[in-house]
């Protein structure tokens, strides 16, 4: 073990209460064969904290896999808050709807399926006719050459104090590679577009744990 990874595990077991609805969306997230990359234990905690501070009552989140960061923000949102998490892929979707249920999260989590960038086009429209409120944090975590994409529908979708997070923008540091990946490549176009859109103030975090080297962009919505 990393003593990073040494040193993550110790504030967890300091800091985050043992938690059966979690860890049984995470087994049967495994059981289901889904992929071991959705965000870890303390990020969970961070993006609660963030949703807590700022009041949301709305989130949006763009990547659902199994539901596990769903859950840790929904569970942030005030009675009558309401989530929508975007998912392409049907399968990750029916495991993400069954964890939330366990979590008795049913009636305030909903999971959409099919590519993101059409259900943001989407809430877009209805954001611009009237037919949906702003949203008071974005969580992007999904196919990362569309990050940029999904960036500027979230800034469509905000509000002047909206927060948006975005994952893995360091990505133990290819992003400097070159030439870089395309999930690198997704990076820098994120990164462009929050530099050249003058709505947004931002830094990155970077992070170590037992995900190794990563970081999350946080931005703000003047
Ligand atoms: C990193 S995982 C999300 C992890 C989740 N946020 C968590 O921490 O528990 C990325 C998810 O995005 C989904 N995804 C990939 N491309 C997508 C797209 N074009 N539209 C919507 N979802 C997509 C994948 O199927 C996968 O479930």
């Amino acid at each position: 073990m990393t003593q990073w990874s040494a040193v993550e595990a110790w504030f967890d077991a300091q800091l985050l209460p043992a938690d059966d609805v979690l860890s049984e969306a995470q087994a049967a997230s495994a059981a289901a064969g889904l992929p071991p990359i959705s965000i870890y234990p303390a990020q969970g905690a961070f993006l609660q904290v963030l949703a807590r501070s700022i009041g949301a009552r709305r989130i949006l989140e763009v990547g659902t896999l199994g539901g596990y960061s769903t859950i840790w923000l929904a569970r942030a949102l005030p009675a009558g808050g309401r989530l929508i998490s975007c998912e392409i892929s049907p399968d990750h979707a029916s495991v993400a709807r069954a964890n939330l249920a366990r979590a008795g999260l049913s009636a305030v989590a909903e999971v959409v399926v099919g590519p993101a960038a059409d259900t943001l086009a989407r809430l877009v429209s209805d954001r611009e006719a009237g037919r949906e409120e702003p949203f008071d944090l974005v969580f992007i975590d999904a196919d990362k050459p569309s990050n940029a994409v999904y960036l500027r529908a979230a800034v469509r979708l905000a509000r002047p104090g909206t927060v948006i997070v975005v994952d893995n923008v360091v990505r133990q540091g290819e992003i400097l590679a070159d030439p870089p990946d395309p999930n690198s490549v997704g990076v820098h176009d994120l990164v462009t577009a929050v530099a050249a859109e003058p709505r947004l103030s931002a830094t990155v975090l970077q992070t170590v744990s037992s995900k190794k080297w990563d970081g999350f962009l946080v931005a703000i919505v003047d």
